[in-house]
């Protein structure tokens, strides 16, 4: 099952009278641990006020297409962006009917037809009109364009009437909301991932250490957790907390990343080095804390075991992916890690004072043999699905050639 947590969640609400649930949905989504911003339609507004939703999401919401203060701030194209998932609830038999011809006439409809992300709707309308020959062929050509339908349920109406086309409730929203998270692309599979920086000790206080903050290593994690897979974060000191459904085991120093691994690695179909680990450590760590004596102090320093180069030395070896820091020439660089190390694939990005580490977003260029392809800035959370994607696919495609070369006679 999909998660919410720190999923950024657009709420469509359109007109009819199931929009008073919209409040209740909006608390529980963000119960959830999502964020969420609120669009409303014009006649949503006849049924619920947007200072409650306001009130109830933290943010002002969002009415107008083309005003050119909300376009200024945050228009129909970074709404689109911004959004993980779209969720229009209460969606009326109009809004689906020009859902269907892929109408941009206002701001909900301009947000859906721009948006990568997942959509759903769910209906809520008098039965007839569900019935109705024309909502239904809308709803068949809203399925066929890859947006999700969330019930309606049936039972007594609003109206007086019995049938289908109650809105489902918020509790059963929520639940099917994070289900959209759950793509199943890597169901049974394993997936040791490293992430943060590494700390080398000089002494009982001091150390050596990066600006690596863990957030895309734990977002790496997590995306593989909602593909299905079962996931091992072996992790440097970070201040973030542990990823849901994520089994994460924290280490310090490079040493103990690279045993931690190794505990794991023979058992991982998949390992992604996300971690930024030192290459060089302290030859010594002092006891007790060094004393301010002499003008210069000279430290030597040892290299540490290659974690990466270590795992792709496994027979059999997992699928590894390695990352790539790099301040110029990142292409090529990445490509010279790819043959040295023998990765299947390296995610390289740039890195300096605010891009790359510690920054919620970040761009990737993934290098393989095949060629090169590239993920464009965004949050990392995002990011990170789309290099999950990228390499359930990949490993996919190898393990079939595998199977097809055993079966060759
Ligand atoms: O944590 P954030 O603040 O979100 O920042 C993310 C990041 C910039 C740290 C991340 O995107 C990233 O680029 N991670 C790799 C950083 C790095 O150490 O790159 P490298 O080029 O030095 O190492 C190449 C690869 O070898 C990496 O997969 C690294 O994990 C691995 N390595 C390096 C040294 C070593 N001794 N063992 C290793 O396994």
């Amino acid at each position: 099952m999909g998660s919410l947590i720190n999923k950024h969640v657009l709420l469509g609400v359109t007109g009819g009278i199931a929009a008073y649930k919209s409040a209740d949905l909006v608390r529980r989504l963000r119960d959830a641990g999502a964020e969420v911003r609120v669009i409303m339609t014009r006649s949503a507004t006849e049924f619920i006020t947007p200072l409650t939703l306001q009130a109830v999401s933290g943010h002002p919401v969002h009415q107008h297409f083309l005003d050119t203060s909300a376009e200024a701030g945050m228009g129909h194209i970074e709404l689109a962006r911004w959004a993980d998932a779209v969720l229009v609830a209460p969606a009326s038999a109009n809004f689906l009917a020009r859902l269907a011809q892929g109408r941009a006439d206002d701001l909900l409809s301009a947000v859906c037809l721009a948006t990568e992300a997942r959509v759903a709707v769910t209906p809520a309308m008098n039965q007839q009109m569900w019935n109705n020959a024309a909502t239904q062929s809308n709803l068949a050509t809203i399925k066929k364009n890859a947006i999700r339908i969330f019930g309606p349920a049936a039972g007594s109406q609003a109206c007086g009437e019995v049938g289908p086309g109650r809105m489902l409730e918020p509790v059963e929203l929520v639940t099917l909301a994070s289900e959209l998270f759950a793509t199943g692309e890597l169901d049974g599979l394993t997936v040791l991932v490293t992430a943060g920086p590494t700390w080398e000790a000089i002494d009982p206080v001091r150390g050596l250490t990066n600006r690596s903050s863990g957030k895309m290593g734990y977002a790496v994690a997590e995306a593989a957790a909602e593909s299905g897979a079962r996931v091992i974060l072996v992790s440097g000191p970070t201040s973030l907390p542990d990823p849901e459904r994520v089994r994460t085991l924290r280490v310090e120093s490079a040493q103990e990343m690279y045993d931690t691994v190794h505990q794991h690695a023979a058992a991982a179909d998949i390992f992604i080095g996300v971690a930024a680990v030192a290459d060089y450590r302290p030859v010594r760590a002092a006891d007790r804390k060094i004393k301010k004596t002499e003008e210069t102090m000279a430290l030597e320093l040892e290299r540490n075991p290659d974690i990466l180069a270590s795992v792709t030395a496994l027979r059999p070896a997992p699928f590894t992916v390695g990352f790539a820091a790099e301040t110029e020439n990142i292409e090529p660089q990445a490509r010279r890690k790819l043959e040295n190390k023998n990765l299947d694939l390296v995610a390289a990005n740039r890195v300096g004072a605010d891009i790359g580490f510690a920054a919620d977003e970040n761009s990737l260029l993934l290098v393989e043999r095949e060629g090169v392809i590239e993920l464009p800035t965004q949050p990392k959370t995002k990011l990170a699905r789309a290099l999950i994607h990228h390499i359930a696919a990949r490993y996919r495609a190898k393990n079939a050639t595998k199977v097809h070369r055993l079966r060759r006679p």
